[in-house]
């Protein structure tokens, strides 16, 4: 039975424009989600986040669900427009009420609190200034933290400056099938760096206030192979690699962008948006690095018939996977975990690291008897599990792992069409079911261990 060590911290995710609802609320003001939902088109069957899990308003009851879970840590984000939804940038104290509650309700019920700055909610009057284009965005970033930093410090044990700054960058500023929706690369490079440097901005002030407090960002790292051993399909995969994962681990680690990137970005962009001092704040140490895995993808050089979904890295081509997928279409791959933190810990740093997100999509419904019969998601989390006490014994510090999500919720452009959580949600009733998941998710942190397959 696959063990874990000593001090293993168990959690599970959410992320503010996912579950809160309440948009308008207490001094709230508008995100880009909240335009980008509304805009028609922009999500499946025009799903937004207005009421989503209405977690604002039942905040007591789902701490109650995290305890009963036995979740030793639950990671949440903070909704940037409810602490300064106005240009003049002075902090709303309803808003920085609502987290002091649920970091209060958390430490009463003997439950971690992990805290995510950004979430991808960015106030939509800073989008209106162009948001991540604009590299004042990383100091309003920092003010931001500030507030959130000077209220909570006291309580918050590990901060998240950044949640994947890979989908905000490219999802959002190249694909545009994220907010703020927009399709312009040279964009998308910049939004790469302004990002960073609010992971920068955000660190510094960090330290300053909660100088016993761990911190670090989470990136999105997915494992990427060549189709095939040609060196075309090589170069290919290299450029996925460089987009998905490297623009991201080497500012972080080495303090420069990657040496393939300057070529890759030719005409694009000259990365004239660095300036002295940027990349040493950006590779700052931190504590931990919260690694969120989804995705193995395979690789082959473009053949110049793009059918949008597959070819969105130049001059790639990303094959459709086998089966296993998930509902999203997504590759179940446990062992290429045991790959990426095998990676990160060979090939970037010897921090350790924390599985801040791992999930795949279902459609789960209540059956008769009131139920929620989800095998999927055990066999999927058992090999995830033995995949990462497999990397434990590989010698990858992984100190922790925090399962996406708590319950189901708005997922972003597919709205509540894809269910993620170990919770069930039943949206026109609000009633929260623990699925199957929940009870085995349990077992597994009273035990510390992945129980036998075939209990
Ligand atoms: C991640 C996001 C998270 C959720 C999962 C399914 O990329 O961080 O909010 O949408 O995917």
């Amino acid at each position: 039975m696959p063990t874990f060590p000593d001090g293993f911290r168990w959690g599970a995710s959410t992320a503010a424009y996912q579950i809160e609802g309440a948009v308008a609320e207490d001094g709230r003001t508008p995100s880009i989600w909240d335009t980008f939902s509304h805009t028609p088109g922009r999500t499946r069957h025009g799903d937004n986040g207005d009421i989503a899990c209405d977690h604002y308003h039942r905040v007591d009851e789902d701490l109650d669900l995290i305890a009963s879970l036995g979740l030793q840590v639950y990671r949440f984000s903070i909704s940037w427009s409810r602490i300064k939804p106005a240009p003049d940038g002075i902090s709303n104290a309803a808003g920085l009420d609502f987290y002091d509650r649920l970091v209060d309700g958390l430490l009463a019920r003997g439950i971690e609190p992990m805290t995510t700055l950004y979430h991808w909610d960015m106030p939509q009057w800073l989008q209106d200034k162009d948001g991540w284009a604009n590299r004042d965005t990383a100091d309003h970033f920092g003010e931001f933290t500030e507030a959130v930093v000077g209220r909570l410090a006291d309580r918050v044990p590990t901060w998240i400056t950044v949640n994947e700054p890979y989908c905000v960058s490219y999802i959002g500023h190249l694909e545009g099938r994220h907010a703020p929706g927009i399709c312009d690369e040279a964009i998308a490079v910049s939004t790469v760096h302004h990002v960073m440097l609010a992971h920068a901005r955000a660190l510094q002030r960090i330290r300053d206030l909660a100088p016993t407090a761990k911190a670090g960002i989470t990136l999105n790292v997915s494992d990427v192979h060549p189709a095939t051993g040609s060196t075309d399909d090589a170069a290919a995969a290299a450029k996925v690699d460089l987009v998905e994962n490297r623009m991201f681990l080497s500012p972080l680690f080495t303090g420069r962008y990657p040496d393939d990137a300057e070529a890759f970005y030719t005409g694009i962009t000259d990365f004239g948006f660095v300036q002295t001092g940027d990349m040493d704040a950006i590779s700052a140490p931190i504590d931990l690095l919260g690694v969120n895995f989804y995705e193995q993808h395979h690789v082959a050089a473009a053949n110049g018939q793009s059918d949008g979904k597959n070819d969105r890295v130049r001059g790639a081509h990303k094959r459709d996977p086998a089966e296993p997928i998930t509902a999203g279409g997504v590759a179940i791959r446990p062992q290429a975990l045991r790959a990426v933190l095998n990676r990160v810990h060979q090939e970037w740093t010897d921090l350790p690291l924390w599985v801040t997100e791992s999930g795949l999509a279902l459609y789960d419904y209540a059956t008769p008897d009131g139920q929620v019969h989800d095998p999927e998601r055990i066999d999927y989390f058992d090999g995830h599990f033995r995949a990462a006490a497999d990397a434990i014994n590989d010698g990858v510090p992984l100190v922790g792992y925090v399962v996406w999500s708590l319950m189901d919720n708005f997922e972003w452009a597919e709205g509540y069409g894809w269910r993620f959580g170990f919770v069930h949600n039943d949206y026109r009733t609000q009633t929260r079911t623990p699925k199957d998941s929940a009870h085995w998710l349990k077992r597994v942190i009273t035990a510390n261990a992945v129980p036998p397959r075939d209990h």
